[in-house]
């Protein structure tokens, strides 16, 4: 990475320490149990259908891969990330949606992580955006580590995906409440967009206000403990948009559990890769 490292900040500070309490120190005391318990779950391929009468004609059939909260680092290593990475490359969808906290707590740890999602393709092209993680180094040194992997970073912009007539791709970046999600909103301009990506739920209420067909979000992990019986009911009591599918009108979200984590345990809430096949209605 060439560049500078900004002064770390206390956010990063607090985010070493609760690691190494809540995760470090568990695992170390059961030998590294707790880690490999973590990564031996299986990361589910999830298929979903969505229709909506404002998605355009055009990508009728379109078909998306929604890949989330990586957090690569200590939980999540290289031996992990390939088999995420090889799980969407298998998909073959026809566009790459990366909702952000790719880095748990470093971007140092990111030269790997990047030479690994250079390997994505798809037809569309592959977008990130960061999450709160993401922020809490070197952002600037995730964003020039997915630009040189050929990763197409959105901050609160839109591009046409496909040329001049293309798919209208939002991304806002790492926002805490619906009002600042909103604002960034706001900045992406360029009209309703057809597909936006925001790592933080709360961008939704805005979102289907506009009519956008579909938002793809990450931040909850799904709750990653949650009742068998409803996953709504899970350990996000901070989100009412925590896991799994909402509608609103023609506005669909998805909100995946992600194939990471800062905390090593996941209930009844697996890893997942999320493939949504979109239709005009
Ligand atoms: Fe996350």
């Amino acid at each position: 990475m060439t560049t500078t490292r900004p002064k770390r900040k206390l956010a990063y500070h607090t985010a070493t320490v609760r690691n190494a309490i809540l995760t470090r120190l568990p695992d170390a005391l059961m030998g590294g149990a707790l880690k490999a318990r973590h990564v031996a779950q299986r990361i589910e391929i999830a298929e979903r259908c969505y229709a909506s009468a404002v998605w355009p004609r055009d990508f009728d059939g379109l078909r998306i891969a929604h890949l989330s909260d990586i957090h690569f680092g200590h939980l999540l290593g290289a031996e992990r990330l390939l088999q995420a990475v090889d799980a969407v490359r298998a998909v073959n969808a026809d566009l790459i949606a990366i909702t952000g906290d790719l880095v748990d707590l470093s971007a140092a740890e990111a030269p790997l992580l990047f030479e690994q999602l250079s390997l994505l393709r798809a037809r569309l092209g592959v977008f990130v955006v960061l999450g709160n993680h993401d922020h809490l180094d070197h952002p600037r040194a995730v964003v020039k580590g997915a630009r040189d992997a050929g990763l197409i970073v959105l901050n609160d912009e839109s591009v046409r995906a496909g040329g001049r007539d293309g798919l209208l791709v939002a991304g806002i970046d790492w926002a805490k409440s619906i009002p600042a999600c909103t604002a960034r909103l706001r900045r992406c301009g360029a009209g309703r967009a057809d597909l936006l990506l925001a790592h933080n739920p709360k961008a939704f209420p805005a979102a289907a206000e506009r009519g956008i067909p579909l938002t793809l979000s990450g931040h909850t992990h799904g709750g990653q403990v949650a009742r068998a019986a409803n996953r709504r009911h899970n350990l996000v009591f901070t989100q009412r948009l925590s896991a799994g599918h909402y509608q609103r009108e023609e506005s669909h979200l998805y909100v995946t559990n992600g194939v990471g984590a800062w905390f090593p345990l996941r209930v009844n809430c697996p890893p997942e890769i999320v493939v949504i096949e979109m239709r005009t209605r």
